[in-house]
C-alpha cells in the first residue's frame, strides 16, 4: 500500500473525519503505531526530554533528530512521518529553514516538516512551500519560546486569541496544510478549526480540532507528572517496573533461565 499524505488529511476534513497523530522516535514503536492504523506519526523534538533526558526541547540538535526520523520511516510503511525541526535549526532565515528541511527529507526521508511559530516564521513556510515541502504549523505554546513564556501556560486567552487566529489565516495562506494548536482555549481552537480549511490538530486544544496529537510515553502512562491535557490508556511504567523486577527476582533466584530457554 502507498503512504497517507497531505491530500488524503485535506480529504478527512473535507468529509468530517477526525483522525489521531502520535510521536515516535524509534522504529518498534513505530511500527505497532502504523500497524494500528495511526496515519500520522510526529518525530517531535519532544525527543528532548522522552529520548535525550533534558528538561526542555531546546537542546536538542539536528543531528540528534535525524537517526530518529530515519527510523520511524523505516519503521512504518503507511503513515505519514513529520519531522520536527528543532530550535535552532529554522528561525535565522528561510535558507537556513530551507536547508534544515531538505536534510529531513533526504537523509531521513520525512514526508513533512513541522516548526513553531506564527507571522514571524511566514518567510520560512512560504520558502519550503516553495521547494515542495509540505509544512505542518505550530501555535499556541510552542515549547521552543519557553523562556520568552515564563514558563508552560495555557497561550491565546484574551486578545491573545486574535493574534493566534490571524497567525493560522496567514500560515494557511502561506501554504501550510496543517496546523498544531496545543495549550490554547477549547472555544478559540474550535473558532479555528471552524474558520480554517486546513485541518487543525490539537493538544491540550479540546474536542473541537480536526486532530489530536499526544506524545506516545504520555499517552501509556511513561511519563512520571503529565499536564492536565493528557489521558493515560495503558500503565507502561507500572507494567515495566512489574516485568523487570520479575525478570531481576528469577535471575537472583536462579529460575531464569529454565530448560525452554536453553540450548544444549
Ligand atoms: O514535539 C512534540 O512532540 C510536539 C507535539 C506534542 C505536537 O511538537
Ligand atoms: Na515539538
Amino acid at each position: 500500500g502507498r503512504r497517507i499524505t497531505v491530500r488524503d488529511v485535506a480529504a478527512a476534513k473535507e468529509r468530517g473525519e477526525k483522525w489521531p497523530m502520535v510521536t515516535a522516535y524509534d522504529a518498534m514503536t513505530a511500527r505497532v503505531f502504523d500497524e494500528a492504523g495511526i496515519p500520522v506519526l510526529l518525530v517531535g523534538d519532544s525527543a528532548a526530554m522522552v529520548v535525550y533526558g533534558y528538561d526542555s526541547t531546546l537542546p536538542v540538535s539536528v543531528d540528534d533528530l535525524m537517526p530518529l526520523t530515519a527510523a520511524v520511516v523505516r519503521g512504518s510503511s503507511r503513515a505519514m512521518v513529520v519531522a520536527d525541526l528543532p530550535f535552532g535549526s529554522y528561525q535565522a532565515s528561510p535558507q537556513q529553514a530551507l536547508e534544515t528541511a531538505v536534510r529531513f527529507m533526504k537523509e531521513a526521508g520525512a514526508h513533512a516538516v513541522k516548526l513553531e511559530g506564527g507571522r514571524r516564521v511566514l518567510p520560512q513556510v512560504e520558502a519550503l512551500v516553495s521547494a515542495g515541502i509540505p509544512v505542518m504549523a505550530h501555535l499556541g505554546l510552542t515549547p521552543q519560546s519557553v523562556n520568552a513564556f515564563g514558563g508552560y501556560r495555557v497561550q491565546g486567552r484574551g486578545q491573545a486569541g486574535d493574534e493566534l487566529m490571524a497567525d493560522a489565516k496567514d500560515l494557511q495562506a502561506a501554504g501550510a496544510f496543517s496546523v498544531v494548536l496545543e495549550c490554547v482555549p477549547a472555544e478559540l481552537a474550535e473558532r479555528v478549526t471552524t474558520s480554517l480549511a486546513i485541518p487543525t490538530i490539537g493538544i491540550g486544544a479540546g474536542p473541537s480540532t480536526d486532530a489530536q496529537v499526544l506524545v506516545w510515553q504520555d499517552l501509556m502512562g511513561l511519563t512520571a507528572r503529565p499536564a492536565k491535557f493528557v489521558k493515560k490508556y495503558s500503565d507502561l511504567a507500572g507494567e515495566m517496573d512489574r516485568a523487570v523486577r520479575a525478570f531481576a527476582d528469577e535471575v537472583t533466584g536462579g529460575v531464569f533461565p529454565s530448560a525452554e530457554h536453553t540450548y544444549h
